[in-house]
């Protein structure tokens, strides 16, 4: 079968107590909006989400002007014949501009980076699925001359050793069907190069910190309930480890009569 290339990239959110990092949010939300939105869509997302505490957090001033760059369709203009309108905080992101660039909100839950579905899950509660690891890498994993192009011209698009699902040349591959090197085409451009977008906060936007920012912007669309899920968690843990001392304690005092 294919097989891919992940790099474990670091961030804020794995572990049990790990939270977004509301500042590579907001990063990445602008390297969203200025690169990916022209092809992607995000049409399970609300504006209004963008002030969630716990997700980019951004002003309620700050949400309201992002929102209003939007048009949306309204049906219910102009006495049923709609007409278009500046988008307000409960209007949803639009969907793909481009019909075979996928939705990207729930992405990073679509992926698996590492970590599957295997084992005793103590990697996936530690490192996590690797969705978040697996849009980097995308961004990162672009090869200019693949060793697996045709002979002399490339198959389809662009090469990239993250990317499982495009084609792969038949003489690339062992009498098993194994793929022999990572990877394969892809439809989509390297859409960064680093130095695509300017930060305000100073951010460093080389290749891998501006990937690592959309990635991470793209684990809170899909998962934004994320700090509240692990809070649950924690708060159930220590209470059911509470619980099992009481229950150790209680059992020692009624037995310890017939003992
Ligand atoms: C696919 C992310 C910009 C066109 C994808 C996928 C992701 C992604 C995660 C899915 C890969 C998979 O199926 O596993 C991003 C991000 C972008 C970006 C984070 C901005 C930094 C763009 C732009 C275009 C584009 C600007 C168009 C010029 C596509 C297309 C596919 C795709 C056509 C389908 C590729 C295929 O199935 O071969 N993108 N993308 N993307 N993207 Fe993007």
């Amino acid at each position: 079968g294919a097989k891919i290339e992940v790099t474990d990239y670091a961030f804020s959110f794995e572990g049990p107590f790990g939270q977004f990092d509301q500042m590579q949010l907001q990063r990445g939300l602008q390297v969203y909006t200025e690169i990916c939105a022209a092809c992607h869509g995000l049409q399970y997302l609300s504006f209004r989400n963008l002030s969630d505490a716990g997700g980019p957090d951004l002003p309620e001033d700050q949400m309201r002007a992002y929102a209003e760059f939007y048009e949306v369709f309204d049906q219910a203009l102009f006495d049923g014949e709609g007409d278009f309108r500046p988008a307000t905080p409960a209007d949803k992101f639009p969907m793909s501009n481009l019909s075979n660039a996928p939705d990207l909100t729930l992405m990073a839950k679509a992926r698996a980076g590492f970590s599957g579905p295997y084992g005793t899950g103590l990697a996936q509660l530690f490192r996590g699925m690797g969705g978040a690891e697996y849009i980097a890498s995308l961004m990162t994993g672009y090869v200019e001359e693949p060793e697996c192009a045709l002979e002399g011209e490339p198959m389809d698009g662009y090469y990239n050793i993250a990317f499982a699902a495009g084609g792969f040349p038949d003489s690339c591959k062992y009498p098993n069907g194994d793929h022999k090197v990572p990877g394969s085409w892809i439809a989509m451009a390297p859409p960064l190069y680093g130095d695509d977008v300017f930060y305000e906060d100073g951010s460093a936007t080389d290749l891998v910190a501006v990937s690592k920012d959309v990635a991470a912007f793209l684990m809170w669309t899909a998962e934004p309930k994320m700090m509240a899920r692990q809070q649950a968690g924690l708060t159930g843990v220590i209470f059911l480890t509470l619980l099992s001392v009481l229950l150790y304690l209680t059992n020692k005092r009624l037995w310890a009569p017939y003992k």
